[in-house]
């Protein structure tokens, strides 16, 4: 029990509360009756509750014509994030590469890439970005290199430092060919193929987890860590607010120390219709998940907190990328000896483990589970589509996509927006001839490649209904803009009384409210095809959503929906919903079209 004194105000009890929101406890004083001031609420850093938009550059604007995206482009539409109420921006890789995985291997880890501009275009972008308060992340790639780097040249020829750079080793003679070398494991790259590559003019394998071109650096060396501490701080430096970071499950391999001086086959998964060049034959026990590359971004993470210390600002941030078992994935915020990691390892079970196919439980027992895991003090965060993935809509249904952007934005912690979905952009079709994705290459032939590509969820950003839907004025784009443009495009949103962009900026403004960005939150599935979050806190309106996501109409029951008191009213409705903004919600029974989804509003309940 606390003094009321506190608010000069006598004889009122002031309960402490703890109260979840974003997964961190405060003590929140509740108050009865009704003189007293809301409660105090902790103020939260600037990225525990933002809505991160990721721009994947090279199809995002294209400012000069020839087809590509580029930092130009971006700068002309940063207006479009502070409308859609956007609070920070993630861009895939900017840097100098050979494009053989787009951006993803890199040939020079301190410039820009030049198809997407130059370093003044990079300083001009951040400036504009501050000047209108959004924050910029970039994407910092630490497993591997672009063979065409000059770490790998050097390394190739033993360059003094750079020997060790890359993880090199000797293969074994071919007892059936004297000419030939076996390679020195069973590994599987995760483009398909043996993950070691010979080099003829260093006389060894190099390893590389993703394609031939893209080397995996030798994280046992410690040259190499402080190298990639360099580049992280060169961006910093130039005044970017953090990274994203790539692929971290990959980033350390068996240590042949370990294993009688050479490196270990993976164990066979025992799938038979998998040949040894395919992925899934192996189980990645030696080349996924290793403990050891923990300490690496718990270092990582040292070097942020102790950059934001010496030179003052905002917090820099590191967000990290893995697909992983929700162990390996929450050991990514750090580990209970008190060790700290990544501000937040991306959630993908929106990706991963939901799907068009999933109930209302499943949907609610797939959010819990990251809730469940989730260390004490971490930030929680919603990931449901990105450029390695087909795109939301495409992997649900059009019908979920208003629902799916309230998910994202009511739930508590960070929301993350990949680029289009924001408008209901779906996969692009794109022909076996236009496929130019590594991944389906390297994979599939003209039967399977669509198993496999990602191109589908990298075709341009629909603008409006102009040829190539106004990404460029260029003759032709660097993958086919998909054909449903003319449908869905942003300048029609806009100009539509009812859009997909009009409820996600109906919801993103929302989440300024304090029941979103401090409130509990209670979830539940009340039939199998309709499920319910509320959001709740002392002295504020609490904030309901209910989302049919099942194929039928559904009715369900209000009073089953926990700290809710009706009367409601309609704060957000799906674009196909009969309900609207303001509606009087009264009766407990409420039907639900399929998909339909509606955000009501009530008055406070405790
Ligand atoms: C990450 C990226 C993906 C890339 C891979 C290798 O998974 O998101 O696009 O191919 O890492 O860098
Ligand atoms: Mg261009
Ligand atoms: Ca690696």
């Amino acid at each position: 029990m606390k003094s009321a004194k506190l608010f000069g105000v006598t004889a009122i009890v002031m309960v402490g509360l703890a109260l979840i929101a974003g997964g961190v406890t405060w003590a929140v004083l509740a108050t009865r009756g009704s003189t007293l001031p809301p409660p105090e609420l902790k103020p939260l850093d600037w990225w525990e509750h933002c809505v991160l938009y990721q721009i994947y550059p090279r199809s995002f604007k294209d400012s000069d014509g020839d087809g590509i995206g580029d930092l130009q482009g971006i700068i002309q539409e940063l207006e479009h994030f502070v409308e859609a109420g956007v609070d920070a921006i993630w861009m895939s890789p900017i840097f100098t590469s050979p494009m053989v995985d787009f951006g993803y291997d890199i040939s020079d880890f301190y410039n820009i890439h030049d198809e997407y501009g130059t370093m003044e275009d990079f300083e001009q972008l951040l400036e504009k970005a501050h000047s209108l308060g959004l924050k910029v992340l970039l994407d910092f790639v630490p497993n591997h290199a672009s063979t065409e780097s000059q770490y790998f040249k050097d390394s190739v020829q033993r360059k003094a430092g750079f020997e060790d750079y890359f993880m090199w080793a000797d293969g074994f003679p071919d007892p059936n060919n004297a000419s030939n070398t076996l390679p020195p494991s069973n590994w599987v790259s995760q483009f398909g193929g043996s993950a070691w590559e010979w080099n003829s003019e260093r006389q060894q394998f190099y390893l590389h987890q993703f394609a031939v071109e893209q080397a995996d650096f030798n994280f046992r060396n410690p040259d190499v860590q402080k190298e990639m501490i360099n580049i992280m701080k060169f961006w910093l430096d130039k005044g970017a607010d953090g990274f994203r970071v790539d692929a971290l499950p990959y980033l350390m391999e068996a240590d042949p120390a370990d294993h009688g001086g050479r490196y270990p086959d993976d164990p066979l998964s025992g799938i038979s219709h998998f040949q040894p060049h395919q992925l899934g034959y192996t189980i990645p026990l030696y080349t996924k998940d290793l403990i050891e590359l923990y300490d690496v971004v718990y270092e990582w993470r040292e070097f942020a907190d102790r950059y934001l210390e010496e030179r003052g600002g905002d917090t820099r941030v590191l967000f990290s990328e893995a697909y992983a078992n929700v162990t390996m994935t929450m050991l990514y915020y750090g580990n209970e000896q008190g060790e700290t990691g990544a501000h937040l390892p991306f959630n993908f079970d929106f990706i991963t483990d939901l799907s068009a196919e999933s109930n209302a439980r499943d949907f609610v027992y797939i959010i819990l589970r990251w809730l469940t895991y989730m260390p004490y003090g971490g930030v929680a965060n919603w990931v449901f589509g990105n450029h390695d993935n087909n795109r939301m809509p495409t992997r649900f249904r059009d019908s979920m996509v208003d629902g799916l952007n309230s998910l994202n934005m009511l739930l508590p912690g960070v929301a993350v927006t990949y680029q289009g979905e924001e408008i209901g952009m779906r996969d692009g079709y794109v022909s076996w001839e236009d496929t130019v994705d590594v991944e389906a290459c390297n994979r599939g032939d003209p039967d399977t490649y669509h198993l496999y590509s990602r191109d589908p969820a990298r075709t341009p950003f629909h603008w409006d209904n102009s040829s190539h839907a106004g990404f460029t004025i260029g003759p032709s784009t660097w993958l086919p803009v998909a054909d449903d443009y003319t449908e869905i495009n942003l300048a029609k949103q806009m100009e539509d009384p009812i859009s997909h962009f009009k409820v996600y900026q109906e919801l993103s403004s929302l989440r300024k409210e304090k029941t979103l960005s401090h409130g509990a939150y209670d979830m539940r599935a009340l039939s199998d095809h309709t499920l319910y979050l509320t959001r709740y806190l002392s002295s504020h309106d609490t904030l309901v959503l209910v989302f049919n996501v099942g194929e039928i109409t559904d009715t369900i029951r209000l009073d089953r929906v926990a700290h809710l008191q009706l009367p409601a009213t309609v704060s957000v409705s799906s674009i196909h919903s009969s309900r609207r903004k303001g509606d009087q919600i009264t009766g407990e029974q409420l039907t639900l079209s399929p998909g339909e989804a509606l955000v009501l509003r009530a008055a406070p309940n405790s």
